[in-house]
């Protein structure tokens, strides 16, 4: 499946609840949203091999609207865990890695998906796989919901192997993103307006 090419595509206006001088406009409406996630559901369920036990692996603070609506998708059975990790604090440039919340779950032998709301730079996906290889999973793979690819911090480039929508270089919030831990509630993605945005 590939994902929806917004990169040309002119924002909306902001919906007149959430309207604010902060935002730009709306990049992607939440119905879109909803669709797209119910697509991508689907097509991990038809991927995600069921050989072994199978471990969804949210990344907070960012993934956890995506990732409820995604897995209210599946019937088949997996663990779900959390791992906290940020890296802009409250700026929009990209820093160092810092874990918040451990794992609670053992991943030996089972087929990881990581579940995360936006790869940037990759720094956060690259790191965050690189220390789980360490816990001898059977598999890892990657899920986003957006792919905004900058400069890529790693060797090698990352690439998730499930994504929703490619967007263009904007700072991007709602639907759990968020810009100093505010705007993550928003049902849609919107653009921040200034010069981050
Ligand atoms: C954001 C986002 C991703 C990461 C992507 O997390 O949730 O995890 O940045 O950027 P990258 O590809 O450049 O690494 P953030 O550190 O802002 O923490 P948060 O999820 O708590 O908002």
């Amino acid at each position: 499946m590939e994902p929806i090419e917004l990169i040309q595509t002119p924002l909306a206006p902001v919906p007149s609840p959430w309207d604010s001088p902060q935002l730009k406009g709306m990049m992607i409406t939440t119905d879109l949203i909803q669709k797209q996630v119910g697509e991508l559901a689907n097509e991990i369920a038809q991927h995600i091999p069921q050989d072994k036990p199978i471990v969804v692996l949210s990344l907070l603070s960012g993934a956890f609207l995506f990732t409820a609506d995604l897995i209210r998708h599946w019937h088949f059975p997996f663990e779900l865990d959390f791992m906290g990790v940020s890296s802009y604090g409250k700026g929009t440039a990209s820093g160092e890695l810092t874990w918040t919340y451990p794992l609670q779950i053992d991943l030996k032998g089972k087929h990881v998906l990581v579940v995360d709301d936006i790869l940037d730079t990759g720094q956060t996906l690259c790191k965050v796989t690189r220390k789980l290889a360490g816990s001898e999973p059977a598999s890892i793979r990657t899920c986003v919901l957006l792919l905004k690819k900058r400069t890529q911090s790693c060797e090698n480039p990352f690439e998730a192997d499930f994504v929703g929508f490619r967007i263009p270089d904007q700072f991007v919030v709602g639907y759990g993103l968020d810009f100093g831990m505010q705007f993550r509630q928003l049902p849609f993605i919107g653009v921040l307006n200034g010069p981050e945005g």
